[in-house]
């Protein structure tokens, strides 16, 4: 898509309608058939058949018969950050910003937890809110505080005003992406971004809020302003993520942090269409292996307290769901059909706990878990800074340890 038709984008809008109106079908056959570039690890035979990507695929190489990988795979959500020493010291004198957008400094940081914890992913160091700077924005992140607008976006002269983001300001991701999956070998890069829901919620509160209700107003007091810039944000969001697939990420993970705080309905009519237009940017993103398999770079949904609209993170066009501490990863396995596979979802809380107390929990989440075609093994949100990284290291091993045993 090129820049600088959002305005057309909002116009020709549908209109609101319920879920039965956004058939998955439908949804799905919007997506890009387009291809990765040759050298992409996908396509190299690096990532294609990795663990994480067997168990994201429904427990299928890349074949497409089904295998159990070679161990369990497990990566934490905020790896990369302050819970590490290691990260604290790179970071000294640089904003959160402004080291997501210098590549030799992402680079090494999104590398940092792999090298220490032997996790099975790395995510990338970035942040939702990058889009926006990248278009120009005037955004920051406050130390212990979160991103912070100069100029919050409440009307509809503010969403025209809007500017547009050219492909070329997405360089140093493109760069630092690069970088990382040079480094990265056969583990698999995942990008990813902001959902149109929590990015705009940023946008319209300028600044973190407990629920909501700037953007939760503006849905229904002012529908066209709200389509007008989710259609942005989904834009700006699905072109970050295809930006990091393009240069080297092997799967992508829209994060709606906030949806949690729609009711069903809410997300179904004023949401979902808009996180499926991000999706649209990165459906069927692949290729061909050596051995002459079509593989494509799955796309996990995720979002705090969304076990409500647990279904609808699927039928927004994701292949995986990632599930928060809430909600058992069983009964999320009702909620979406086992053939769906899921993320999740060690409750962070429990990680200061007495070892037996969490590796109990670990592997009561790993039985929960078994009913899904595939799982990978996740917190249910971020690591707290607080925590101790030793504690990360040991869960990985755990969960390496038990494997498949049956
Ligand atoms: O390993 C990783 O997951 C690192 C990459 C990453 C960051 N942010 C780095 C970061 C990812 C995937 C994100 C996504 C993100 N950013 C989300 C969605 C995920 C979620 O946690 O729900 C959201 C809502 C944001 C917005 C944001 N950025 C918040 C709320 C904060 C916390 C502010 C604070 O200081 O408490 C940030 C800052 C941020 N993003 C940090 C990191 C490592 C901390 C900044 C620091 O080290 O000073």
């Amino acid at each position: 898509m090129t820049s600088g038709s959002f305005a057309g984008m909002a116009a020709s809008s549908p209109a609101t309608g319920s879920v039965t109106a956004i058939p998955r079908a439908a949804v799905r056959s919007q997506g890009s058939t387009a291809q990765l570039p040759k050298d992409h690890p996908l396509l190299t035979g690096l990532t294609a058949d990795s663990a994480l990507l067997n168990q994201y695929r429904g427990g299928r190489n890349s074949a497409g018969e089904i295998t159990r990988p070679h161990r369990r795979p497990v990566w934490f959500m905020r790896q990369a950050g302050r819970s590490l020493p290691e990260y604290r010291a790179l970071r000294e004198g640089t904003t959160m910003l402004d080291s997501c957008l210098d590549p030799a400094l992402a680079s090494e940081i999104t590398l940092q937890p792999v090298r220490r914890h032997d996790v099975d992913a790395a995510i990338f160091f970035s942040d939702i809110v990058i889009p926006l700077r990248l278009a120009g924005i005037d955004v920051e992140i406050q130390p212990g505080v979160g991103p912070v607008l100069g100029h919050p976006v409440r009307t509809r002269a503010d969403v025209e005003a809007l500017p547009t983001l050219d492909d070329a300001a997405f360089a140093p991701i493109t760069e630092a992406v690069r970088r990382t999956v040079a480094e990265l070998g056969s583990t698999p890069l995942i990008g990813f971004a902001g959902a149109p829901f929590t990015l705009a919620a940023y946008m319209v509160e300028g600044k973190p809020s407990r629920d909501h209700l700037g953007p939760r107003t503006m849905m229904h007091a002012d529908p066209d302003t709200w389509n007008a810039l989710a259609a942005w944000a989904a834009e700006v969001s699905g072109r970050f993520m295809r930006a990091q697939l393009m240069a080297g990420a092997s799967a992508a993970q829209l994060f709606d942090s906030w949806a949690g705080s729609l009711g069903r309905e809410d997300y179904a009519r004023h949401v979902l269409r808009h996180s499926a237009e991000a999706f649209t940017h990165v459906k069927d993103l692949g290729g061909t292996t050596p051995e002459g398999h079509r593989v494509t770079a799955p796309l996990i949904h995720f979002g705090t307290g969304t076990g409500e609209i647990l279904d609808l993170l699927r039928a927004a066009g994701a292949d995986v769901v990632g599930v928060d501490y809430r909600l058992n990863l069983a009964e999320a396995t009702r909620r979406v059909g086992a053939e769906t596979p899921l993320q999740g979802n060690i409750d962070p809380a429990l990680l200061p706990a007495d070892w037996p107390v969490l590796e109990k929990h670990v592997r009561s989440i790993i039985a929960a878990g078994s009913g899904a075609a595939g799982h990978v093994l996740n917190l249910g949100h971020g690591v707290p800074p607080e925590t101790d990284p030793e504690v990360l290291t040991r869960v990985v091993s755990l969960i390496h340890e038990i494997g498949y045993e049956d």
